[in-house]
C-alpha cells in the first residue's frame, strides 16, 4: 500500500550553509490493515518521517527518495492531489492533544471543520457525522463533549477527540505519533485498545510511533527501529523483540521488563 524508498530529509540552516541530515535513506513498506510500529528515541527523526509522508515539512526541508502510496509517488503529486491524499489516504494523530486542538473552539465544531474541509455537506450533515465519530471513539455523554472546549476534557478524552478527527475522512492509513506519551498507563492501554478496534472496524493500516517498546508488544505486527535517522532493524515484532540483531535495538529493549520480553517469543 505504501512503499517508502531511500527517503532522506535534510534541514537547511540559515544561508543554506549548514544542513542537518535528519533522515538518511530510509526504506520500508506499510501493508494494508496492518499495525506497524516505528520505535526510536527522542530526536531520532520519527515525527519528521510522519510529516514527510504527509508532505507537510517546512520549506527549508529538502526531501529525496520516493513515497509510493497506492501506486503514486507522493513526492511528485501536485498540492491539490496531495490534499486529497491527506484526507482519504493518510491522516495523522499528533502526540499532544493540548497543542493539536484549538483552545477557543468547541471540540464538536473542530471535528465539523475537518469534515467541512473535505466534503460539501450541509451543516446538519456535518454535525451528525461529527457525533457519529465521537461515538466511534467510545466517548460517553456526546452532548456535553460536543460543546466542550479542550480544557474541559481529560487527557484521555482529548486524545479520543483527536483520533475522531484523524478518522474523519476514513483514511486508509492512520499515523499515530506518540498518541499516548502524555497519558498515564491505564489510559494509554485504553487508547491502544481503541486504535486496535478502529483499525479492525475500518480495515485501516496504522503506523504507530513511540519511544516505548513495551507499547508495541502484542500490538504492532511489524516494527522498525530508528536510530539517528536510519532504520537499523525491521521485521515482525515478535522476532525482532526476541532476537534483536542490532546493538541499538538491544539497548532500547533492555529498558523493558525481561519477563515481558520473554513472553514475546522463544529467545
Ligand atoms: N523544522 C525543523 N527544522 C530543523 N530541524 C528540525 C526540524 N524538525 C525537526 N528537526 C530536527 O530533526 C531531528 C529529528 O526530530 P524529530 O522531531 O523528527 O524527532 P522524533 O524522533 O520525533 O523525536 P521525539 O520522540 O522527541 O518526538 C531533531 O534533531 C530535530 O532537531
Ligand atoms: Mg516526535
Amino acid at each position: 500500500m505504501c512503499k517508502v524508498r531511500d527517503l532522506s530529509v535534510a534541514f537547511h540552516g540559515a544561508k543554506r550553509r549548514l544542513t542537518h541530515e535528519v533522515l538518511k535513506g530510509i526504506s520500508f513498506d506499510v501493508f494494508p490493515g496492518e499495525v506497524s510500529g516505528l520505535l526510536g528515541e527522542s530526536g531520532s527523526g520519527k515525527s519528521t518521517l510522519a510529516l514527510a509522508m504527509l508532505r507537510v515539512l517546512p520549506a527549508h526541508a529538502r526531501v529525496r527518495g520516493s513515497i509510493s502510496f497506492d501506486g503514486r509517488d507522493l513526492l511528485q503529486l501536485s498540492e491539490r492531489e496531495m490534499r486529497r491524499v491527506r484526507s482519504a489516504g493518510i491522516s495523522i494523530v499528533f502526540q499532544e492533544p493540548g497543542l493539536a486542538l484549538n483552545p477557543v473552539m468547541q471540540v464538536g465544531t473542530q471535528i465539523m471543520e475537518v469534515l467541512r474541509a473535505h466534503h460539501n455537506w450541509k451543516r446538519q450533515r456535518l454535525r451528525d457525522e461529527a457525533r457519529v465519530l465521537l461515538v466511534q471513539v467510545d466517548l460517553d455523554d456526546i452532548d456535553r463533549i460536543f460543546k466542550s472546549y479542550p480544557h474541559e476534557l481529560s487527557g484521555g478524552q482529548a486524545q479520543r477527540v483527536l483520533i475522531a478527527q484523524g478518522l474523519a475522512c476514513r483514511p486508509a492509513l492512520l499515523i499515530a505519533d506518540e498518541p499516548t506519551a502524555s497519558l498515564d498507563s491505564t489510559i494509554q492501554a485504553e487508547i491502544l485498545a481503541l486504535l486496535q478496534k478502529l483499525r479492525r472496524a475500518h480495515n485501516m493500516a496504522l503506523l504507530f510511533i513511540t519511544h516505548n517498546p513495551a507499547l508495541l508488544l502484542n500490538f504492532a505486527e511489524r516494527v522498525m527501529v530508528m536510530h539517528y535517522g536510519e532504520i537499523v532493524e525491521q521485521g515482525p515484532t515478535a522476532a525482532v523483540f526476541s532476537r534483536p540483531a542490532n546493538a541499538f535495538t538491544k539497548l532500547l529493549l533492555s529498558s523493558m521488563d525481561q519477563r515481558t520480553l520473554a513472553a514475546a517469543g522463544p529467545a
